[in-house]
């Protein structure tokens, strides 16, 4: 059978998304300020009377794959694991799903930072959840999402990419707190001047190894604070100035590391009043600060990251450039004058070209709603 040519009832739209800043902060229980954008997956639903069996189509892949809802397990295709990991855990939740057939379509580029495994987990989770009237809350399909990267995927993400994916708001970024999950959306206003997403298309693949190491040595760091500050938990209760009583006894590998994160909590916070207040210079500074701790302390940049936030430096109409998402490649995010964003385009493609000998490809991201059903 065909998938891509039956009638479906159901048709939900899911969304990658940006972050303003606050890199890997999720975490270590800080605070983020991401979006969705216009970039998604579409996955079309219908159950299909069988009482186990269901059938998955990805149009990108052009591949198909069947599973026996009575036999979930990991797969050795590791894009069937962010499918096959949501099914686990709505199984813990909920008896009542049954056969369905899915097929989907996705716009987000893969590896760029952009998320689409949390696009892909949340689609499915949010779909099932509508097919089969599981009574999910939004925050309870941003958690199985999350959970499902845990474990099937093996990546330890934290919650940011998820609850974008699934709660955001067209027009606003959402400040997180990644702790307590309180949330505000925070209007983007920057006229005149607009978010461009830079893709090296380079996607070093220790990302999700070295992912799990930068997690393990923020935890390390917290275990030897919490010896002096037993009501340390994360680095969330670690200001500046207190880790700064740790420089001999931290690891000189997992200072720089906790360094970092306390700092961006705080260039969060900084950086959501100045947009507020409109201060988009400020915004900027602080972005070009996170990409300096990312690259130097946090060591999750790679040489195309670098040169193209390098070049944006070179522009007064480019105010901000840093890496975005987990790193070692993919994206960066950028605030361009509208009126410089194509010429900045083809003048880092062309510089790009020469350096690395690899195609950039250029976008501009807008700020867009969350996961939702889209009528037919
Ligand atoms: C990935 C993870 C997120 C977050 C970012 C870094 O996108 O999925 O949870 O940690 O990296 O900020």
């Amino acid at each position: 059978m065909n998938l891509q040519n039956e009638i479906y009832d159901l048709i939900i739209d899911s969304p990658g998304r940006i972050n303003i800043i606050g890199e890997h902060t999720d975490y270590n229980n800080g605070f983020v300020l991401p979006t969705a954008i216009d970039k998604k997956i579409r996955f079309k639903f219908r159950k299909n009377n069988s009482l186990n069996i269901c059938n998955v189509h990805s149009a990108n892949f052009n591949t198909s794959f069947s599973f026996d809802l009575k036999a979930v397990k990991p797969s050795t295709q590791q894009w069937e694991n962010y499918i096959l990991g949501v099914i686990h855990e709505i199984q813990i939740l909920s008896n009542n799903l049954s056969g369905f057939d899915c097929v989907l379509d996705s716009d987000i580029p893969v590896g760029s930072g952009i998320s689409s495994s949390a696009a892909l987990e949340c689609g499915v989770a949010f779909g099932l959840n509508e097919l089969f009237n599981l009574g999910l809350s939004k925050l309870t399909i941003v958690e199985i999402g999350q959970r499902a990267e845990h474990n099937y995927v093996g990546t330890k993400c934290g919650i940011m990419d998820q609850f974008a994916s699934v709660m955001s708001k067209e027009g606003h970024v959402i400040l997180l707190d990644c702790q307590s999950l309180d949330f505000e959306y925070v209007p983007i206003k920057i006229e005149p001047y607009k978010i461009v997403l830079l893709n090296t298309n380079v996607s070093h693949n220790l990302a999700s190894g070295e992912y799990n190491i930068r997690r393990k040595q923020c935890e390390d760091g917290v275990r030897i604070i919490k010896k002096k500050y037993p009501k340390v938990n994360s680095l969330r209760d670690v200001s500046p100035e207190m880790l700064a009583e740790f420089k001999m006894d931290l690891d000189a590998l997992v200072f720089n590391r906790c360094s970092y994160v306390v700092n961006e909590k705080v260039r969060v916070l900084e950086t959501v009043e100045a947009l507020k207040k409109n201060k988009l210079d400020l915004v900027g500074q602080n972005m070009y600060k996170t990409h300096e701790g990312l690259s130097k302390l946090y060591e999750v940049s790679c040489p195309e990251l670098d040169f193209l936030v390098d070049y944006s430096k070179k522009f007064i109409e480019v105010i901000g450039a840093r890496v975005m998402g987990g790193g070692f490649g993919g994206c960066t995010i950028n605030i361009v004058h509208k009126d410089f964003m194509e010429q900045f385009i083809n003048r880092a493609s062309k510089v790009y070209f020469e350096k690395f000998n690899i195609k950039l490809t250029a976008f501009e991201a807008m700020p867009s709603g969350g996961t939702s059903i889209v009528n037919q």
